[in-house]
């Protein structure tokens, strides 16, 4: 685990430094690739609507990004995934043991940290942890599931990812200092802004190998996004329901399950998706003061559209 001169990354290894020996170094490996860091970035920019105090902003920055850690580690044991950010998932290098119980560790320190900076900051990260871990159950519930109807598909990833991405310009709202009715904003536009990030990232796992782990990864554990979902409901031919569910199912039937779901236009469905959910982010945005905070915020949810 290296240290970092980003003030971020410096209290996550700070914070994670505090773990045993074995618990840190099973995910010290993550922690020296922290990924593009979006969940604290959001936070900060968030805060840039007042004047925040700079150490605060980091410290809860650090929080949320050892929550995200946190449940990869544990998502990556629940999907069996074997690669993350480019490595070896952690339960892969360490077995599932060490995996989970390492996981829960870091989510005891981001608490402790969380408590440190505030009643109420401790409240929603706690809230948030159970959130995710009832979306991350809708998700291992969905498994294999053709017929999951889009708006409870919209549901799960609300809860699996659009409340953490809610946390993040939550605090960084408060911090802030700006008025409830603008928290109330930023917050929607958190929650928003996740989903569409999901939805996006669900169309990765046809579209292209990414850094974080093979395409196909989703479909190979009967787990469909919306690409597929909004595709499997304009097969009248039946045959990408029944390619899915073939027992042999495997990685050498992914090109049809892309050809297919392509051809009954489930990517540009689940762009549509992608597209009402960034637009309800920008009309909640719309309720917060204007000035460069807010257009920091547009211009950083602009670049992570398609
Ligand atoms: C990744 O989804 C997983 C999540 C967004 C949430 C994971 C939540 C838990 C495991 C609940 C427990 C929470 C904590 C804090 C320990 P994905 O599998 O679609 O994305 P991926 O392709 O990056 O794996
Ligand atoms: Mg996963």
């Amino acid at each position: 685990m290296t240290s970092a001169a980003d003030p971020v990354r410096y209290h996550l290894v700070r914070l994670v430094g505090g773990l045993s020996a074995p618990l840190r170094d099973t995910v010290g490996g993550l922690v020296d690739r922290p990924g593009k860091l979006v969940r604290s970035r959001l936070l900060t920019a968030c805060a840039e609507f007042g004047r925040p105090d700079a150490g605060r902003v980091a410290r809860l920055g650090a929080v949320v990004e050892l929550v995200h850690l946190a449940s990869l580690v544990h998502d990556d044991v629940i999907d069996r995934a074997a690669i993350r950010r480019g490595g070896p998932a952690v339960h892969r290098a360490a077995g599932p043991e060490l995996a989970v119980l390492a996981g829960l560790a870091c989510l005891s320190a981001a608490g402790m940290e969380a408590a440190d900076l505030g009643e109420g900051v401790a409240t929603a990260v706690s809230r948030t942890v159970a959130e995710l871990a009832h979306g991350e159950l809708l998700d291992v519930e969905r498994g294999f599931d053709t017929g999951l109807p889009l708006p409870d598909y919209v549901d799960l990833v609300r809860r699996k990812t659009g409340v953490l991405f809610r946390l993040c310009c939550l605090l960084g709202a408060v911090e802030s200092g700006v008025d409830s009715a603008a928290v109330a904003a930023l917050a929607e536009f958190g929650v928003e802004w996740g989903i569409a990030f999901q939805v996006l990232d669900d169309c990765l796992d046809l579209e292209a190998a990414g850094d974080d782990k093979p395409a196909g990864t989703d479909h190979l554990l009967g787990l469909f996004g919306a690409p597929t979902l909004a595709a499997l409901r304009r097969d009248t031919t039946g045959e990408l329901h029944r390619l899915l569910l073939t027992p042999s199912f495997s990685g050498g039937d992914l090109p049809r399950v892309r050809e297919l779901v392509t051809a009954h236009g489930g990517l540009r469905a689940a762009r549509t998706l992608a597209d009402v959910h960034f637009g309800r982010a920008l009309a909640a945005l719309g309720r917060t003061p204007d000035g460069p905070a807010r257009r920091a915020l547009v211009r950083m949810l602009e670049a992570s559209r398609p």
